[in-house]
């Protein structure tokens, strides 16, 4: 039996195949008990910490509803009123939180900062994004799939845009779900390379496929899910404009999506800006999941906290 009491919830990298799938199940299992409008409470007086250091509408509102809902409650904690603003130590803070809350979810630009919190913290920690990864919205996302597709191993995702944070959870995630991925980036703008290292070694023990390169036409042939994200990602706004002339060629529009499955999906993590990396024709066409995707946000980070807290 899966046993996850007082893990973190960091990477995807940090949890077995079995794991995942445990987490999916339990996601769709709570799912359902909310739609039978049955209650569930087993964090009936716990308290979930929210720091905040960057913008948010889908993680800070499915994090405090998801907790609310699990019988317990959340704190927004903003960058600009945590002491930790104004130079206080993330150990001290992680320390002194461990004091008084169940929880912590941290948003924030360096990966570094949540290991260190994780590390000072007595209580679990959970990645909510930073600049290397967004594993709450790959969990969710192959929640996503799994509903939609009814199977996961032996489907093929691509990944056309930015080699960011989005990407490197979702292909770690479909490693070790035996998923194989594509990704196609601009030439400078390619995935970690770690990253892809440590994929591809998941990848070959799981018996999936990872393709990393620079030709979208590539990477969506016959693919079951296209995904994008944005081209310029939080902390990187000022690169807009020269990021705007590279990714010129990474648009997944009407012509593009032709290549891959005919009864494929379309996947964005959102906010998305549409007629950048995505038309409009395709964001908003029939075969889009986007709001299933931010729904399950809800369900896939309510199975974590139950699991963990
Ligand atoms: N997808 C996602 O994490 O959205 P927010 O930035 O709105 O939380
Ligand atoms: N890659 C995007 C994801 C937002 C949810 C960013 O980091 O801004």
């Amino acid at each position: 039996a899966v046993e996850l009491k007082g893990r973190d919830f960091l990477g995807m990298s940090d949890f077995s195949t079995e794991e995942l799938q445990y987490l999916i199940d339990l996601a769709i299992e709570l799912k359902s008990k909310l739609k039978a409008g049955e209650t569930y409470h087993p964090l009936k007086g716990k308290t979930l910490g929210m720091i905040f250091e960057k913008s948010s509408t889908r993680t800070r509102v499915s994090f405090e509803v998801g907790m609310y809902q699990l019988g317990g409650q959340a704190l927004f904690l903003s960058k600009n009123d945590l002491q930790l603003g104004r130079g206080e130590t993330v150990y001290d803070t992680a320390q002194t939180m461990s004091r008084y809350l169940d929880g912590i979810m941290i948003r924030t630009h360096a990966h570094r900062k949540v290991i260190d919190l994780a590390r000072g913290a007595t209580i679990p920690v959970i990645n909510g994004l930073t600049e290397r990864s967004h594993p709450c919205q790959a969990l969710a996302d192959y929640q996503t799939i799994l509903e939609h597709k009814g199977r996961l191993r032996g489907l093929k995702v691509a990944y056309i845009g930015d080699g960011n944070n989005m990407v490197h959870s979702l292909m770690m995630g479909a490693a070790k779900l035996g998923i194989d991925f594509a990704v196609a980036s601009p030439q400078g703008y390619e995935p970690d390379k770690r990253i892809i290292q440590s994929t591809q070694d998941v990848a070959n023990q799981n018996g999936a496929k990872l393709y990393v390169g620079y030709d979208p036409k590539e990477a969506i042939e016959g693919a079951d899910v296209v995904y994008t994200d944005v081209w310029a990602s939080m902390g990187f706004e000022e690169e807009q404009k020269d990021r705007e002339l590279a990714f010129q060629n990474f648009q997944v529009n009407e012509e593009l999506v032709k290549l891959a499955k005919k009864d494929y999906l379309f996947m964005h993590c959102l906010p998305a800006h549409r007629g950048e990396e995505v038309s409009e024709g395709v964001i908003d066409g029939p075969n889009s999941i986007i709001f299933d995707q931010a729904e399950n946000r809800l369900h896939a980070q309510k199975a974590i906290m139950a699991a963990i807290m």
